[in-house]
């Protein structure tokens, strides 16, 4: 009875702080947030001018009086300052009113975090008004969110393309056996496609209209009907505008080295898995989560190179912020995948 009296008045929240999207789940009520991570600040960083989804259109195009940044651009956090007013914006707008109670916090963090990078989370949230802040490592809430049995001893292998990151993970009893983090994911996809263009058709390209290609018309893997498009972009030699026409070969191509790395690094994480681990996940397969997850063609490029059963999640851009909801929703029953503590 005192804890429903207490919920009414609590605003508890799980935050999945992508280096590509920050997402928020309010206890009870389900995802309140879902913005890019991008901050639009005055020149001299002192104030906010607008988070998310406002601020990432503004890339590239803006005036020198606004500086457009990325805090958690390199793979994890590139600028605690930012990140720190970014989450401060965020918390605030989660909450419908302010209550006299401060919320408690859960924020899910790659899983190669260092301690400082720990620390720095929890006092950016604590800073921005928690009253209590938990940490989560990311493909274990991604792994809640994607409904697989982590409580049992099973080996589930999760592996979350997100925007700077690939966090590949095999997890067991509801913890980490191994892992590993490469800095690569969705944001080298779009510089692989600027990159490309600029040197096969001559014409630069910005950074949103890759992403924009990449959507469209990117793919690991052959698809049964290729696809095409028009680009704009500026010559590099007359420096007019111009618009040229982009295939899906081209840009399967301009996409490969980095697809590539990917299944890499996947091959490398089973060298170092213990043989009845890699032996359910032989029976069971990889699940892949984050938004680079839904690169046509990706499950198919894997499950041809290494030879395994791949499934997608459906929802791969929701799957950790769900899965970190469901934490927070069952706190007690999830207690132990919390992770421990944050030296001082
Ligand atoms: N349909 C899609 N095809 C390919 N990439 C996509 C698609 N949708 C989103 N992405 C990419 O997924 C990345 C963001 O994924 P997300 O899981 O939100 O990252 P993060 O957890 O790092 O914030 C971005 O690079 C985005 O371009
Ligand atoms: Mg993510």
């Amino acid at each position: 009875m005192f804890k429903k009296f207490m919920d009414i008045f609590t605003n508890d929240i799980a935050i999945d702080l992508g280096t590509a999207n920050t997402l928020v789940y309010r206890k009870g009520v389900g995802i309140v947030i879902d913005e890019p991570s991008v901050v639009a600040l005055t020149k001299d960083s002192r104030k906010i001018i607008v988070v998310g989804e406002k601020a990432k259109q503004m890339l590239g195009k803006n005036p020198d009086e606004v500086k457009v940044i990325k805090p958690l651009k390199d793979g994890v956090i590139a600028d605690f300052h930012i990140t720190e007013l970014m989450l401060r914006d965020l918390i605030l707008r989660a909450q419908k009113k302010r209550l006299l109670i401060k919320p408690r916090v859960i924020v899910c963090v790659p899983s190669g975090i260092t301690e400082v990078e720990k620390r720095a989370v929890r006092d950016s949230a604590l800073h921005a008004g928690a009253r209590e802040v938990h940490l989560v490592s990311e493909p274990v809430a991604a792994a809640i969110g994607a409904d697989l049995p982590i409580h049992k001893p099973y080996g589930n292998l999760v592996m979350d393309i997100g925007g700077g990151t690939t966090e590949i993970a095999i997890i067991s009893l509801s913890h980490i056996v191994v892992h590993s983090s490469i800095r690569l994911g969705g944001d080298k996809m779009d510089t692989d496609i600027v990159e490309f263009l600029r040197k096969k058709n001559n014409i630069f390209i910005g950074i949103l209209t890759a992403e924009r290609i990449k959507k469209e018309i990117g793919s690991a893997f052959p698809l049964e009907d290729e696809l095409k498009m028009d680009v704009r972009g500026r010559d590099i030699v007359t420096g007019y505008p111009v618009t040229i026409e982009v295939t899906s070969e081209d840009i399967r191509e301009a996409l490969s080295e980095t697809v590539e790395a990917m299944i890499d690094a996947v091959k490398r994480l089973f060298e170092k898995t213990p043989p009845e681990l890699a032996a359910d996940i032989a029976e069971r397969g990889i699940v892949l989560t984050g938004g680079g997850a839904h690169l046509r063609g990706l499950d198919q490029k894997i499950r041809e190179t290494v030879d395994l059963p791949v499934h997608v999640v459906p929802e791969a851009l929701t799957c950790v912020v769900i899965g970190s909801g469901n934490i927070l929703d069952n706190l007690e029953r999830y207690r132990e995948v919390l992770i421990k503590k944050i030296d001082a």
